[in-house]
């Protein structure tokens, strides 16, 4: 468990196999709350997945060694996340989803998941962080581009050029 030290301290946890319950209502809220943010997933579809589905991602990102999920709280309240996993054929770590709940943002806790992502890339051996962001997801940019993270030039058109336009992130680590 890491302590980030400040006014309010916030502690930075693996996900445990027993977090299901509660991962699958922050990756709700995030879908629900930054739609800019990810453009694939759809609330209700998500809300009426099997329970069982959420047992085994928990579980999956609690022990594997090729993906993983840092819980942020704030006491006993979480208050983000961050979802990681190996790309090793291209020797990349990828940020799959970070997410901080908007009452609890600019206080350096998406900077403290950040860097929980890069420990877990450095101590798994990739040189690399990469990620994808939807091109509207300006202040999301600003803070992948003000840590490091330049474009690749990769850019994704979904829905035949109807949805959005999704861009590759990447930096050294
Ligand atoms: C992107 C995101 C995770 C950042 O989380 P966060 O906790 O606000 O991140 P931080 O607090 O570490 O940094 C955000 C800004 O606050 C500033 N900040 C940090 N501590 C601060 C403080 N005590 N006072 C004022 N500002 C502060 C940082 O300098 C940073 O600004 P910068 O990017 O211009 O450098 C958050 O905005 C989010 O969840 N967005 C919606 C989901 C999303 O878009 N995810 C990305 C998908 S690609």
């Amino acid at each position: 468990m890491k302590n980030v030290a400040g006014a309010n301290p916030v502690q930075i946890t693996r996900i445990r196999p027993e977090d299901w319950q509660l991962f699958w209502d922050l990756r709700v809220e995030f879908v629900e709350s930054s739609p800019d943010a990810i453009s694939l997933a759809n609330p209700a579809f998500m809300r009426s997945r099997p329970k069982i589905l959420w047992m085994n991602f928990a579980d999956e990102l609690a022990t594997q060694t090729d993906s993983a999920a840092f819980i942020a709280w704030k006491a006993a309240e979480a208050v983000g996340f961050v979802e990681v996993n190996l790309l090793r054929h291209v020797d990349q770590g990828r940020i799959a989803n970070i997410w901080v709940r908007s009452s609890s943002r600019r206080q350096g806790i998406g900077e403290n998941l950040l860097k929980e992502a890069f420990a877990f890339f450095e101590a798994s051996g990739v040189a690399k962080a990469s990620l994808l962001a939807t091109t509207t997801n300006q202040e999301a940019i600003r803070f992948y581009e003000r840590r490091g993270f330049s474009s690749t030039g990769e850019v994704l058109c979904l829905r035949g050029g109807l949805g959005p336009t999704i861009a590759e992130y990447i930096r050294t680590l």
